[in-house]
């Protein structure tokens, strides 16, 4: 008799709550391709320095049919030096691999509060020369990855963790606040114009405040004629979330009518018990599964297996009591949670 999903999803959490066991105890059976089952796109992050591994490339072809590059479509890869001269060679190596492999891509992250380049920094003040430099750049990222990218996070994180308002960074304070962004927007649709474009940003689950100031930022853009297409909320949120936080963020976003992207979810198990990893996972899949087709632009996981994950190669990561985030163990083994996703779907 074949499990039912039900069935599956508590196998999955009773499994979880031996989650302390060694690993080979938590690892689930061999998983369906969970890209196989969705009914949404079920992405995930990588890296240039993931793609010789086998073990990734397998994993990653066998569950996923959208990578997101954890780092190559930034900033930092596109002007790593001081010069104004684009390096594209990682973006390129990660779009061709992905291709190559029927993954599509979704391009992260045109602007970002974070990354500036000594490029910018050194135009800071000089006006016309900063926004023709500003648009340049936009003009020539999305220029290049047209109709290789089904969308952009094409401004990520603008809200201040306060959630009193737009961050300030260079753009802003050279560009002002709210312009900077509708600018990017109108760049990236004049460069692309199919890419589906979202504002992206983090901890929507846990502050309403800056759940707020997201949709009213949205509403913004919308009001004033800017071709935003989605949004993102990140997710990366640990295994004391409460439960229907992610439910609740998914709904609110969904109210706007756009696509919405989970766009970077990992479950930390560094706070909260980590017996709960599968169903806020599950609950994830359940929210993006509720919203009309149009609107279910995907759930992307950030990394594959728990040792890629960014959270192992922090500050604070801990090697006596590693995290564990993701769906897949160290050895690519499906976990309690990448079963109870794939029970979670519909
Ligand atoms: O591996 C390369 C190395 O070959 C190269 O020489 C070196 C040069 O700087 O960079 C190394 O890559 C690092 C990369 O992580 C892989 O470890 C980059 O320096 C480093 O900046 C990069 O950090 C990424 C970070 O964003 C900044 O781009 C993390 O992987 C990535 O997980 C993190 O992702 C962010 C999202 O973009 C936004 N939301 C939060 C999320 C987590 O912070």
């Amino acid at each position: 008799m074949s499990p039912t999903r039900r069935g599956v999803l508590a196998g999955a959490l009773a499994l979880a709550a031996c989650d302390r066991a060694p690993a080979a105890a938590v690892a689930g059976p061999d998983l369906a391709p969970l890209r196989a089952s969705a009914p949404f796109p079920v992405g995930v992050s990588g890296m240039t320095a993931q793609l010789d591994d086998p073990a990734w490339a397998g994993l990653v072809t066998r569950h996923f049919g959208r990578l997101t590059p954890e780092w190559e479509m930034k900033l930092e890869a596109f002007l790593p030096g001081d010069d104004d001269r684009l390096d594209f060679s990682r973006a390129d190596r990660l779009v061709a691999w992905a291709e190559a492999r029927g993954l599509a891509v979704f391009g992260h992250t045109l602007v970002w509060y974070a990354q500036t380049a000594p490029r910018f920094e050194q135009l800071d003040g000089a006006g016309a020369r900063f926004e023709r430099a500003y648009a340049d750049y936009v003009t020539a990222i999305a220029r290049r990855y047209r109709g290789r990218v089904v969308g952009w996070d094409v401004v990520n994180e603008p809200i201040r963790d306060d959630g009193e308002g737009l961050r300030e960074s260079l753009w802003s304070r050279n560009l002002r606040p709210v312009e900077h962004i509708r600018l990017a927007f109108d760049l990236a649709r004049a460069a692309d114009p199919d890419a589906v474009l979202f504002l992206n940003d983090y901890n929507l689950e846990t502050s309403p405040a800056k759940r707020r100031a997201f949709l009213r930022l949205a509403e913004t853009l919308l009001a004033a004629g800017a071709p935003l297409g989605g949004l993102g909320t990140q997710t990366h949120v640990d295994c004391a979330l409460p439960a229907g936080a992610i439910r609740a963020a998914v709904a609110d976003l969904a109210a706007l009518g756009l696509p919405v992207h989970v766009s970077e979810i990992d479950v930390s198990t560094d706070r909260g018990d980590p017996a709960r990893q599968p169903a806020i996972y599950a609950e994830a899949v359940e929210a993006m599964a509720a919203l009309p087709p149009a609107q279910r632009f995907g759930v992307t996981v950030w990394g594959a297996r728990d040792g890629d994950s960014w959270l192992r190669r922090g500050g604070e990561h801990n090697p006596l009591r590693p995290d564990r985030p993701l769906l897949f163990d160290d050895a690519a083994r499906p976990k309690p949670a990448a079963s109870a996703f794939a029970a979670a779907l519909p």
